[in-house]
């Protein structure tokens, strides 16, 4: 069988400091050691605890899939850090594994693959811009006080935190517009990692037209892209655990904005099994900036877009 494995594998060679997209070269060559710079990518999975990667893959056609063994993980270079400020670690914790800007390096493409989004087991996702990247520093985490994932303690919810969790050596938050504060984004469960652009992902949701960086609806942009995009999609893009695309948002800001806004700051009080974490700091104001924000998409996009007809019968359940 470990003969077989060197045809099966598959290795990016990085020749670093080339610019531009040329700078890969994809090709199957034996693996005899572990040179900087090299890692090894399988077209199939070897088990439910692999690493899958997709999106803009260096060298390889848009949506190819791939999967990186978590011990392939482990013998990369790892960075080690003391951790106190994350919540889903009980008081000081050593973690190690690899940073997220490390795996873009290697993974994504150099000329404009500048997001990475991590999927989880329920649907929830973390997106990682370059400012976020640049700020923040966050790890794949591989081992949690010097022990694999199979010793790892469970999460709040009682459920797994592998096969990957996402933290950070330390948090200070970078921004805030409004009462909203840039969040420290930390899912465990992490499945996937997808290697994307920007433009592309924060397009499907920025909001149509010109708007001015203080206007309320670009704020209500600025928020709805760090904190509901992680669990409400649109076409696609966002995690999905919520059930309720951006659509059926917009069409609850549009017709019953009490409700809307209720809902945010405190979901369990319109609906006593509410899933959806409370937002109790926002204020008036940035209530009404998402709000102004989500309206947008109710008229100007579901008057004409397919996506709205996607979408009608969950709008009309939302308006009843
Ligand atoms: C951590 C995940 C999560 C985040 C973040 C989140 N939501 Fe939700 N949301 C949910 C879930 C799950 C539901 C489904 C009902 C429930 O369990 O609360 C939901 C339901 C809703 C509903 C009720 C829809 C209906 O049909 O009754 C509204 C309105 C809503 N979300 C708005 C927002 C807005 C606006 C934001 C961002 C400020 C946001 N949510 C952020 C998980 C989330």
């Amino acid at each position: 069988m470990t003969a077989l494995r060197p045809l099966i594998w598959f290795t990016l060679l990085i020749l670093p400091g080339l610019p531009g997209a040329v700078s890969c070269a994809l090709t199957a060559v034996q693996q005899t050691e572990q040179p900087s710079g090299w890692t090894i990518l399988h077209a199939e999975r070897s088990s439910a605890g692999d690493l899958e990667i997709g999106g803009e893959l260096a060298g390889l056609p848009l949506g190819t899939v791939r999967y990186i063994r978590y011990e392939d993980l482990l013998a990369m270079p790892q960075e080690a850090y003391s951790v106190t400020d994350d919540e889903n670690f009980k008081g000081k914790t050593e973690i190690s594994g690899v940073s997220l800007t490390a795996l873009a390096k290697l993974f994504g493409q150099a000329t404009h693959s500048d997001l990475i989004v991590a999927i989880c087991y329920d649907k929830y996702r973390s997106n990682y811009s370059r400012d976020y990247l640049a700020a923040h520093h966050p790890l794949l985490v591989l081992k949690i006080n010097g022990q694999m994932r199979d010793k790892w303690p469970a999460s709040e919810y009682d459920t797994s935190m592998g096969p990957y969790l996402i933290s950070h050596p330390t948090f200070k938050p970078l921004f805030s517009v409004l009462s909203h504060k840039d969040e420290p984004q930390v899912p465990f469960g992490v499945t996937r990692l997808e290697f994307r652009s920007e433009a592309v992902v924060f397009g499907t949701i920025s909001p149509a037209g010109k708007w001015d960086e203080q206007s309320p609806v670009w704020q209500g942009y600025r928020i709805a892209r760090e904190d509901c995009f992680r669990c409400h999609s649109l076409d696609g893009e966002g995690g999905e655990r919520a059930s309720r695309s951006w659509l059926v948002l917009a069409a609850w800001a549009a017709t019953d904005s009490t409700r809307f806004q209720q809902y945010i700051r405190n979901p369990v009080a319109i609906q006593p099994c509410a899933k959806m974490p409370a937002h109790s700091t926002y204020d008036v104001e940035t209530l009404e900036a998402i709000t102004a924000y989500f309206k947008t998409f109710a008229w100007s996009r579901t008057s004409q877009s397919t996506l709205a007809q996607r979408d009608s019968s969950q709008i009309q359940k939302a308006q009843k």
